[in-house]
């Protein structure tokens, strides 16, 4: 990747696996001094093991004042990568019990709310034009059956990215979503479903395929670098063209 992070600071939230470790491994490869946020030790352990500059955070950012608490004790940065982000059961809509929606929320919309809201105070006080990069979902913008919990925090997710990029934008702070199609990550193929959505996937996708990780982690890095410095607000789909096709593939 020809993107260079030195003197840079960025925070990746959900780091410890997929899309986020990926990214929290790029980011230092190009220099970047990496703090890389997660919930379960062992997983951040062996990141760091790996990659000893990375600098681990164990926390879990559904406890919004634990994390918020651990946040506040950084310096300021320059990127913060709200990537965390979980499934619940798949059921349908008129089914899905509160609990489901309730997690979903608290980890994929508040936990994204709560590490924006100290990073970007931080980065106002210290008058840094940060980039703020919001990982949602194209699941956020088209509906997609008994994901209810998972689809409307990833809708409420780009309002945050809109939100957030109109009210930090006089401080020169840019703030987007990229919005992945299916990526055969854990969060995926720890599903009995997984499988078969990669199917169903490849049949709507005019590129006839999901996403590759590193597929994901270009488009996050362009958009924390300033090769974007004129981009914000924006959701940034990263499907194949499926979400241009409304038919099953010719
Ligand atoms: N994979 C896809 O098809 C896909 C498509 C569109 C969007 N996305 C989005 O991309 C992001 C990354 O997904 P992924 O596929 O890389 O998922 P993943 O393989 O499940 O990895 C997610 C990482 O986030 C951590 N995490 C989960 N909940 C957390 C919390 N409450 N606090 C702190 N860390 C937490 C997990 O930690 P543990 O190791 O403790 O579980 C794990 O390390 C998510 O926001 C997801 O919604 C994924």
């Amino acid at each position: 990747m020809p993107f260079d992070f030195n003197g840079k600071k960025v925070l990746v939230t959900g780091a410890g696996g997929g899309i986020g470790r990926a990214l929290a491994i790029a980011l230092n490869e190009a220099g970047c001094k990496v703090y890389a946020l997660s919930r379960t030790k062992s997983t951040l352990d062996s990141l760091v093991a790996e990659h000893p500059k990375i600098v681990p955070i164990i926390a879990d950012v559904s406890n919004w004042n634990d994390t918020r608490r651990k946040l506040e004790d950084l310096e300021p940065l320059d990127g913060l990568v709200n990537n965390a982000g979980i499934l619940e059961e798949m059921c349908p809509a008129i089914d899905c019990p509160k609990d489901n929606i309730v997690t979903v929320l608290n980890t994929n919309l508040l936990g994204a709310i709560n590490c924006a809201q100290v990073v970007a105070k931080k980065m106002i006080d210290s008058k840094v034009k940060g980039s703020i990069v919001n990982i949602s979902s194209v699941a956020g913008i088209g509906a997609f059956p008994t994901n209810l919990s998972y689809n409307v925090s990833k809708a409420g997710l780009d309002m945050v990215t809109k939100q957030f990029a109109l009210e930090l934008g006089p401080y020169q702070i840019r703030v987007n979503s990229v919005n992945p199609t299916l990526v055969m990550t854990p969060l995926v193929t720890n599903l009995k479903e997984g499988l078969a959505y990669e199917k169903v996937f490849n049949a709507r996708t005019p590129m006839s395929r999901v996403a590759k990780v590193e597929e994901i982690v270009g488009p996050i890095l362009y958009l924390l670098s300033d090769y974007s410095s004129m981009v914000s607000g924006q959701m940034h789909p990263v499907d194949g063209g499926l979400l241009s096709n409304i038919a099953v593939k010719v």
